[in-house]
């Protein structure tokens, strides 16, 4: 794997630092407890931790809203503990990214402060002011303009009213955030997963959004237009390409982009001639349905939509949808493993899919999540994702030896690190031996993906180079399948006892049963 980047081989871990593990007993995650688990990390082989914003903020969106983009909020530790986590993840051979939230700041952000000083003051221009609202509405629910009565104007802000947007026209606000990514690179970040990166640009003419004729009148309020004048405007790449060329200055670094768009827009983000995000990700497995025709099709039409040359990356989870396991269940988590870990190019893990980690349902009166308490009822809540990670059976999981901020939820047998170690066969010791098995064997990340078919709930494809050829056979049903295959070896199988079996003509999966085979 030598002529790819460390970013192209291998596997990107979401932490979600409230939740991963606290040093203090405060009940939230933050970097110490983040650097006593590197040794775990490192054993399940993962490359690169992405840790969302640890920032100073208010919490409004519990760091999302950036009060100094350039410091450490005191929850999640010092700027010492930063650079001592980077410093230890890097002697282990980890990279770290970083989250960069450049479409909005907080209100208590002092740029904003200025901005909403007066009308003109230096900073007015920073931030989107108007006389009138137009039909934007915010991501959270409501307009996404709110009204200032000191200025006697709106300001737009495309999630909280705490969640201001930054004005991207304006060339010393670029300057800015480019000087706060110099600042986290020369720190020896190795990346940033841009927030938002569909949306830093408006429309120069702030044009209503037309109506979404496909909307259902119980869907979210931003879901009843079509955004096409507050998002994804083209101007948009032309950022990109500038945060670009700053990695591009610093020696392998990462670039990667969320962006929630249909494929072929999606891939625009790699920018002319490959000048945007190294990895746009890719969450089209997020909402595809379940089945092996639906996984079929989504994986060929980000192959057939990806540009010359651009690499591909997949996403099974993140710190904003259902988690896998609740998604699909539990008897497919392993499959989905699977699939995952077969799958051309980088990879992206959220904490806790690991050990198969389902939504923990919250009780009304401890909802955190303002997404929710902005609109409840309508299911948009994330907080069940976000729980804290379970480490062991005990009380907070060994989370915390405080009151964790997000309840651990009731405790299943087997759900948690210590008793997966413990045991012969777990989602632990599969994931561990999947990613192993990728690291030794090339052409699961760079070889060609062909031959993708469905039979039933069955899906089916190859990976090959030159010198080797791998099938992959999942069974996305609950009962079992037969089909054919050329000779070969099964080189893993959710079902332990059918590892190194050698293959010829008729195998049989069981239900929920997944496997590799090495073809002769
Ligand atoms: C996307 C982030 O992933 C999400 O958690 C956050 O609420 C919004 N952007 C706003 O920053």
């Amino acid at each position: 794997m030598q002529e790819m980047n460390w970013w192209q081989r291998g596997i990107v871990y979401e932490v979600y630092a409230r939740s991963f593990q606290d040093s203090n007993g405060d009940g939230v995650g933050d970097l110490n407890g983040i650097l006593d688990r590197l040794d775990y990390l490192v054993r399940l082989g993962i490359s690169a931790i992405w840790i969302s914003p640890i920032y100073p903020s208010p919490m409004a969106d519990f760091g999302y809203d950036v009060e100094d983009y350039c410091a450490i909020d005191p929850v999640f530790g010092t700027m010492a503990d930063f650079d001592r986590l980077v410093a230890e993840a890097h002697r282990r051979g980890l990279r770290m990214i970083l989250d960069f939230v450049p479409n909005h700041s907080s209100d208590r952000h002092p740029w904003f402060l200025e901005s909403r000083a007066s009308v003109d003051n230096p900073k007015r221009d920073w931030y989107l002011w108007r006389d009138q609202p137009n039909n934007w509405p915010s991501n959270f629910g409501g307009s996404a303009w709110e009204w200032d009565e000191t200025t006697r104007q709106y300001y737009y802000h495309s999630f909280l009213k705490e969640q201001p947007d930054l004005n991207w026209r304006n060339p010393a606000v670029r300057k800015a955030m480019y000087d706060v990514l110099r600042f986290w690179l020369d720190r020896g970040v190795d990346g940033f997963r841009v927030d938002v990166m569909w949306m830093i640009i408006k429309d120069e003419l702030f044009r209503d959004n037309p109506i979404n004729a496909e909307s259902r009148d119980a869907a979210p309020s931003n879901h009843r237009l079509l955004p096409i004048y507050n998002t994804n405007r083209p101007e948009v790449h032309e950022i990109v390409a500038e945060m670009r060329s700053i990695m591009d200055q610093y020696s392998n670094r990462v670039l990667i982009g969320e962006i929630y768009l249909p494929v072929e827009q999606l891939v625009t983000y790699y920018g002319q001639n490959l000048t945007g995000a190294h990895l746009p990700f890719n969450f089209l497995l997020l909402q595809a349905p379940w089945t092996a025709e639906a996984l079929r099709q989504t994986i060929s039409s980000y192959q057939s939509a990806l540009p010359m040359g651009a690499w591909p990356n997949w996403v099974l989870g993140n710190h904003d949808n259902s988690r896998l396991a609740t998604r699909i269940g539990v008897r497919q988590a392993p499959v989905a493993a699977v699939l995952l870990l077969t799958l051309p190019g980088t990879l992206t893990i959220y904490y806790g899919e690991e050990i198969g980690m389902t939504d923990v349902p919250i009780p009304p009166d401890e909802v955190q999540d303002p997404a929710e308490k902005n609109q409840p009822g309508i299911g948009v809540g994330r907080d069940p994702e976000r729980t804290p990670m379970l480490w062991n059976d005990s009380e907070s999981a060994g989370f915390t030896v405080g009151k964790p901020w997000l309840t651990v939820g009731v405790h299943y047998a087997g759900r948690d690190v210590a008793s997966q170690e413990r045991a012969d066969y777990s989602m632990l010791k599969l994931y561990r031996r999947l990613i192993s098995l990728r690291g030794s064997h090339p052409v699961l990340v760079n070889g060609s993906l062909n031959r993708i078919a469905t039979d039933g709930d069955l899906l089916r494809y190859e990976r090959a180079n030159e010198a080797a050829r791998y099938l992959t056979l999942l069974n996305l049903g609950s009962t079992p399948i037969q089909t054919f295959t050329e000779p070969g070896r099964i080189l893993l199988s959710t079902d332990l006892a059918q590892d190194g079996r050698e293959v010829n003509g008729r195998v049989e999966l069981s239900d929920a049963q997944a496997c590799i085979i090495e073809l002769y």
